[in-house]
């Protein structure tokens, strides 16, 4: 089929499976092989790897990434753009942005030491966090990192600490809390004066002059991160960019030297229909606060460049009926996408076989087999009937998805695979039952 049926879901206000597809260029559906990621069929690596999978595209990673490049260049930004590793950590995921020019946003050793294996250089490491140990920060200083975001005082006198003792001296950028609402979920606000980020706009001068006088510490410029999931137009960036553009001018103005300001991630995704603002409009507000203060700019998105690139490939166990209500409950749990649990996130959820992709729909819940009524994926999402192994996909589930899977239940952590073109590779295996139990045991004192 060229396009699937204009299949209505059965929640009027729901998207059709042909518009899910119409935003996701990497997917297609047609009636020979169903649901296809680039050139491979969906049922082609679930039959070879099994289930729950993620499945990453590395040609939307490419895109994605080219095209936030190109909108801060067309701006005629001087911008670094850092990948949020924490978005999605699989070492070829990372590896493949590396390859595209990309930097690193890191908040501990783990992601450093990630980002480095995926080839990206420590110059091009920006190193966030609220709360990064004293080991983490001398590991990061001996790899020379090229920046660290410090979000308090007592932080900065811990980096201090951390470099003297190697004899280094190390670029220290410090992160400001500009007490903006992006008007995203709760949960990942981090930009206003309750949220345990940054340090208070008020503070920032002092502190920024004392710095100058700490031994160790270069003082580089200042950073910020007002969110994540931003839909809500680019008043809060504009906002806060422009405090920040101010902090430059009154650090200037002290004779303080700012040569550089971290402009944060946050630029959200449409998952459901929302209208998502665009990295050209990003661009725009950065270049219309900052672009003439002669600062090296950056940014470090995570969800935007990765989210849409990956899908989370699972099967369906078993349809049952308790009274009037469908369940269809999957392979996947809340401990491989935790998103619609913990944040209420909507994800678009295709059927993947040539026939179900046209099959009539009726509302169903998708849950999955977790032992808690939190693992619901969906209520009332309009689905065919999904037969046992009958496979669906999850979309938007490369940012946020593998990163934060738990193995809640004793489930093994998914597989994740990466296709680019008409390859594709496992890049991480499923974990064995006997890894996930590989470090557990008993007390000495129960050996008799
Ligand atoms: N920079 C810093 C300092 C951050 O804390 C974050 C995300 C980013 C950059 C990247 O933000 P992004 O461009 O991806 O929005 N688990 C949540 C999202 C948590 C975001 C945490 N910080 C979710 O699944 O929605």
């Amino acid at each position: 089929m060229a396009a699937p049926a204009p299949a209505l879901s059965a929640d009027d206000a729901d998207p059709s499976f042909a518009e899910l597809l119409a935003g996701r260029p990497h997917l297609t559906a047609n009636a020979q092989d169903g649901l296809t990621i680039e050139e491979v069929p969906l049922a082609r690596i679930a039959a070879e790897v099994g289930t729950p999978t993620w499945v990453y595209s590395a040609g939307s990673l490419r895109r994605r990434f080219g095209a936030l490049r190109d909108a801060l260049r067309d701006a005629a930004l001087d911008c670094e753009v850092h990948f949020a590793v924490k978005a999605n950590p699989n070492l070829a995921v990372l590896r493949t942005l590396a390859r595209e020019g990309a930097g690193a946003d890191i908040v501990s050793e783990g992601e450093l030491r990630l980002a480095l294996a995926a080839g990206i250089v420590p110059d091009h490491v920006v190193f966030s966090g609220v709360g990064k140990t004293m080991a983490e920060l001398r590991f990061a200083i001996g790899q020379g990192v090229g920046q660290i975001n410090a979000e308090s005082v007592e932080e900065i006198a811990m980096i201090s600490a951390a470099a003297t003792a190697l004899g280094r001296t190390v670029d220290v950028a410090i992160r400001v809390n500009p007490d903006v609402d992006p008007r995203t979920h709760a949960k990942i606000t981090t930009g206003k004066s309750e949220n345990k980020f940054g340090v208070a706009m008020a503070d920032a001068p002092a502190l920024y002059a004392s710095m100058a006088q700490t031994p160790g510490v270069r003082p580089v410029g200042i950073a910020t991160h007002i969110g994540s999931q931003i839909t809500a137009g680019m008043s809060a960036y504009s906002t806060a960019y422009r405090a920040l553009a101010d902090l430059v001018r009154t650090l200037r103005a002290q004779g303080l030297p700012v040569e550089r300001v971290d402009c944060g991630g946050g630029l959200g995704i449409p998952y459901r229909d929302e209208p998502a603002p665009s990295p050209a409009a990003l661009a725009g507000a950065i270049k219309a606060t900052l672009g003439n203060l002669g600062v090296k700019l950056m940014v470090e998105p995570g969800r935007w460049i990765a989210g849409p690139a990956g899908v989370l490939l699972a099967s369906v166990i078993l349809s049952k009926r308790n009274g009037s209500r469908r369940f269809v409950i999957l392979d996947a749990a809340m401990n491989d996408l935790v998103r619609p649990a913990m944040y209420e996130a909507w994800h678009g959820i295709l059927p993947v076989s040539a026939t179900d992709l046209v099959a009539p729909l009726s509302p169903c819940d998708i849950v999955g087999p977790v032992c808690e009524t939190g693992d619901t994926f969906a209520r009332n999402r309009g689905l065919p009937a999904l037969e046992p192994a009958s496979l669906v996909a999850f979309l938007d589930a490369g940012a946020y998805g593998a990163a934060m899977s738990s193995t809640y239940n004793a489930r093994p952590l998914a597989a994740e695979v990466l296709v680019d073109g008409a390859r594709f590779a496992v890049v991480r295996e499923r974990q064995s039952l006997d890894a996930l139990l590989a470090g557990q045991r008993l007390p000495a004192w129960y050996a008799t």
